[in-house]
């Protein structure tokens, strides 16, 4: 791109082999270009960036505020209370949202609400904790953008993460779920924000690489509660295609959103969604997933949980 330094990075599903500094700039542009190829945001429009303080929204934080350097961004973090990785977590974000000069609000299950996830420990949800963990996670990430004034949150999912979710959904036959995949997902029920990807063309080892080539704060540990490598273990699988046939999981993922999801959405039922009788928030049954497991913390383990 420069013409003048030494290319050391190749990108193989791009046929390109770029310096350092067109690499960072390169990977700037293509996030741009995702957000207007797909109309994620206006540029009047208030921006809540979803940051854990793992190296993809870090770098999605910082790439967007490059690409958009007057867009009205506020970055959200959601404080789980897990021991020392929360407390890392939301160091590297206040960090980071520093550097970019953004406006940072945190939520805190502890003190908000009055547990953490680390309470469904020894439950009936602990088995499968990160699946309840991403279930409070999600409601209280709308929840805080929405709190904001956010009319759109932006998280951190990459070409990965949505590929291998898409695999798994197929191989299970969950095909309606397939829509949750998509880059952008326009509020369904009332009182929520559009949900928007921008790093969904973004390979998992350009973020890495992004993210130490800006010298950004990242976390350096990984959830302790984290079991099972199913989705890791894909993951690997599905690189090893992409070693094989470049760019395949970018062309995977585009007949996804652009044939299958179109005609899923045709004939594929909605699910009727109603009011969650205690939060408000939308459910399938008038009690939703993340109120049931706030309850039954609060009945079994007798904590003084403030539900809704
Ligand atoms: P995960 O489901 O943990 O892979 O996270 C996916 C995306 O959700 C991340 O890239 C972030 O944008 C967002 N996210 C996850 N955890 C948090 C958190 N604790 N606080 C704020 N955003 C989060
Ligand atoms: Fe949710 Fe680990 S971050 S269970
Ligand atoms: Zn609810």
């Amino acid at each position: 791109m420069c013409g003048e330094r030494d290319g050391t990075i190749e990108l193989r599903y791009a046929r390109l082999v770029l310096c350092e500094e067109c690499f960072k700039k390169y990977f700037v542009e293509r996030v741009r270009k995702t957000v207007d190829e797909y109309k994620m945001f206006k540029p009047s429009e208030r921006v809540a960036v979803a940051v854990s303080g793992g190296k993809d929204s870090v770098a999605l934080l910082h790439s967007l505020k490059m690409a958009y350097p007057d867009l009205d961004i506020h970055v959200i973090h959601i404080d789980l209370g897990i021991d020392e990785y929360s407390e890392e977590a939301r160091k590297v974000t206040e960090e980071v949202s520093k550097l970019v000069n953004v406006p940072l609000h945190i939520f805190s299950l502890k003190e908000e609400k009055g547990y953490t996830i680390k309470d469904f420990i020894g439950t009936k949800y602990g088995r499968r904790i990160c699946g309840t963990c991403g279930i409070i996670k999600r409601y209280y990430m709308s929840y805080l953008a929405k709190k904001i004034g956010a009319d759109v949150l932006a998280t951190g999912h990459l070409l990965d993460d949505v590929v291998e979710v898409m695999i798994t959904l197929f191989v299970d036959g969950k095909f309606g779920d397939l829509i949750t995949q998509k880059p952008v997902l326009e509020p369904d029920f009332p009182n929520q924000v559009r949900k928007v990807k921008p790093l969904v063309k973004i390979y998992e080892w350009e973020t890495r690489l992004y993210v130490d080539l800006n010298n950004l704060p990242r976390l350096t540990r990984s959830c302790p509660l984290r079991i099972g490598a199913r989705s890791i273990r894909r993951k690997e699988i599905i690189m090893r295609f992409e070693e094989q046939e470049p760019a395949f999981m970018r062309r995977l993922y585009r007949v996804f959103t652009k044939k299958l999801i179109p005609i899923l959405e045709k004939s594929v039922e909605k699910p009727r969604l109603q009011p969650c009788k205690i939060c408000g928030g939308p459910s399938l049954t008038g009690i939703c997933s993340k109120c049931a497991r706030e309850v039954y913390l609060k009945d079994k383990k007798h904590l003084d949980i403030k539900i809704g």
